[in-house]
C-alpha cells in the first residue's frame, strides 16, 4: 500500500484505527510508535494524514493560511442517502460557525462576539456554576456511591451552556439526546441504520435551535451569548448573519457541553487513579487551578482536531499535497517528551502545563476555555472539600463513544463512606 504521495505505508500506519481499540482507551499511548518513528503518517483506513508530535500539531494549528479549519465539523463517515433525506426533511442547514470558518470572515466574527467570554463577563456566571455544583452534590453526599457522569458531570455543563447562551432551561433530557446524536453524526462511524436515527435527532436539534432563537429575538436583553449576538447583529448584519445565528445556537451547545463534561470526568478519574496527587490537592486547594490545567493536558476531552491543506506543503519534513486532510492529535502532542518532561506523569506543579493543545492554538483557539476552566475548578473545589475520601469503584471498565475527537468515559463510578464526610465529622 502507498500514501497519496507514493510513499510506502508502514504496518502500524495501516493498522491505525481511531474508532476502536487502543486509541479509544488511551490515544497518546496508542500513538507512541508514531511520535517515536513516524510522526506524520498516512492512514489508509481514515484517508487522513495523522500528525502526532507537539511542534507539528502546533504548526498546523497556527498556520490557518495553509491549513484551513473548514473540515473541522465535517462528517468523518460519509452520510448515507437515507440520512441525507432525513436531514432535508428537517430543513437542516448547519452552516459554517466560527470553528470551521476561514479568514478574513472568521476573525471579524470572532472579534464581534468575543465580549461574552472575557473574564469579567464570565464572573457573572460563577455563582450559577457554584450553586448548581452544590445542589448536585447535596443530592449525592449521603448516598455513599454515585456514577458521577450520569448524576452530575453530564448535566451541569449542559445547564451552564444553556445559561451561558441565554437558552431557557427546559427540554434538558431531549437536548441531551440531541447532543449525543450530533457527536456520533460528526465524529463517529454510525452504521447506515444508525445514521437515519442520528439524522432524526440532529434534524430535531436543528429545529429546536431555530425555535429558541425566534423566542430570544423577541426580547434579547439578557446576559446570554446568543442575546448578545442578536444585539450585535443589529450593528453588524453582514458579520453576524441569520444563518450564522441559527448554526451558532446548535454548535454552541455542543461546543460548551460535551467538551466540558468529558474533561471533568477525565480529570476526576485521573486524580482518583493517582491517589497521592488527589490527597495533596485535597490538602492544598491552591493547587487546584494548575491541577485543572494539568488534567486538560494529561487527559483532555478533545483528543484530535482536523484541518485541510490549501496548498502543497510539508509537516515535520513530510510532503503534504494540496487538498489533503489532516488529523492533528492534540492528545498525542500533549504527551510528547520533546515538549513536556516526563509527559506521562501527572504533575500538578508542572510549570509549562498550560502549553497543552487541548483548546487548540492560534486564531481559532477555544473561546470558551475560561468558562470550561471555571467549571472544572469549581467541581474540584467542591469535591475535594466535601468528598476527599471518595475512591473509584474498583474493577470498573471505562467505555467511550467511538469517535476520533471527543473523549470522556461513559460512566465514572465512585464510592465513599458517608459517615466520614467532613461536613458530618465537623458538625
Ligand atoms: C473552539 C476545545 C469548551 C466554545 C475549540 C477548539 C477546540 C476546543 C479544540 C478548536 C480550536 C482550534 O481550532 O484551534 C474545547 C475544550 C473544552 C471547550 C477541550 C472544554 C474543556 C468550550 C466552551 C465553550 C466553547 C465551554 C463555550 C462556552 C468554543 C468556540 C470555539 C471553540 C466558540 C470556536 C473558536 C474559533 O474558531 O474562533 N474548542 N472547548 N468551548 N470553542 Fe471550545
Amino acid at each position: 500500500a502507498a500514501s497519496p504521495t507514493g510513499c510506502p505505508v508502514s504496518a502500524e500506519a495501516a493498522a491505525f484505527d481511531p474508532f476502536e481499540g487502543p486509541y479509544q482507551v488511551d490515544p497518546a499511548e496508542a500513538l507512541r510508535w508514531s511520535r517515536d518513528r513516524e510522526p506524520v503518517f498516512w492512514s489508509p483506513r481514515l484517508g487522513y494524514w495523522v500528525v502526532t508530535r507537539y511542534a507539528d500539531v502546533k504548526q498546523v494549528f497556527r498556520d490557518v493560511e495553509t491549513f484551513s479549519p473548514a473540515i473541522a465539523l465535517e462528517k468523518i463517515t460519509p452520510v448515507s442517502p437515507e440520512a441525507e433525506a432525513t436531514l432535508r426533511k428537517y430543513d437542516y442547514a448547519m452552516n459554517r460557525t466560527l470553528v470551521n470558518e476561514d479568514e478574513p470572515a472568521h476573525m471579524e466574527r470572532r472579534r464581534a462576539l468575543m465580549k461574552s467570554f472575557e473574564l469579567d463577563e464570565l464572573a457573572h456566571h460563577e455563582p450559577m456554576v457554584r450553586r448548581l455544583t452544590q445542589e448536585y452534590l447535596d443530592r449525592l453526599v449521603d448516598k455513599g456511591e454515585a456514577d458521577l457522569v450520569d448524576e452530575m458531570l453530564w448535566e451541569i455543563p449542559l445547564t451552564v451552556a444553556l445559561h451561558f447562551l441565554g437558552v431557557p432551561e427546559e427540554d434538558m433530557d431531549t437536548l441531551r439526546q440531541y447532543s449525543i446524536a450530533h457527536t456520533v453524526n460528526t465524529w463517529g462511524r454510525p452504521s447506515p441504520a444508525e445514521q437515519v436515527a442520528v439524522a432524526e435527532a440532529v434534524g430535531k436539534f436543528w429545529q429546536y435551535a431555530g425555535k429558541v432563537l425566534d423566542k430570544m429575538r423577541q426580547n434579547p436583553s439578557g446576559h446570554g451569548w446568543m442575546e448578545y449576538a442578536i444585539r450585535r447583529q443589529k450593528e453588524l448584519p453582514d458579520v453576524v448573519t441569520d444563518s450564522y445565528l441559527h448554526s451558532m445556537m446548535m454548535a454552541g451547545i455542543v461546543a460548551a457541553h460535551e467538551t466540558t463534561a468529558n474533561a471533568s470526568a477525565n480529570m476526576l478519574r485521573l486524580l482518583l487513579e493517582n491517589r497521592a496527587v488527589w490527597e495533596e490537592v485535597c490538602a492544598n486547594p491552591s493547587l487546584i487551578p494548575n491541577t485543572v490545567e494539568e488534567a486538560l493536558r494529561h487527559a483532555g476531552s478533545v483528543a484530535a482536531w482536523r484541518r485541510l491543506a490549501l496548498k502543497d506543503t510539508t509537516v515535520g519534513g513530510v510532503a503534504i499535497p494540496k487538498g489533503a486532510k489532516l488529523l492533528i492529535v492534540s492528545a498525542s502532542a500533549n504527551h510528547d517528551e520533546r515538549h513536556f518532561e516526563n509527559p506521562d506523569d501527572l504533575d500538578v506543579y508542572r510549570a509549562n502545563t498550560a502549553d497543552h493543545l487541548t483548546f487548540g492554538y492560534g486564531a481559532h483557539q477555544c473561546m470558551g476555555k475560561n468558562l470550561a476552566r471555571m467549571e472544572m475548578r469549581i467541581f474540584l473545589e467542591e469535591f475535594t472539600r466535601r468528598l476527599p475520601h471518595m475512591e473509584l469503584v474498583p474493577g470498573q471498565t471505562f467505555t467511550y463513544l467511538p469517535n476520533t475527537s471527543f473523549r470522556g468515559p461513559d460512566h465514572l463510578r465512585v464510592r465513599w463512606d458517608p459517615a466520614q464526610n467532613p461536613e458530618r465529622r465537623d458538625a
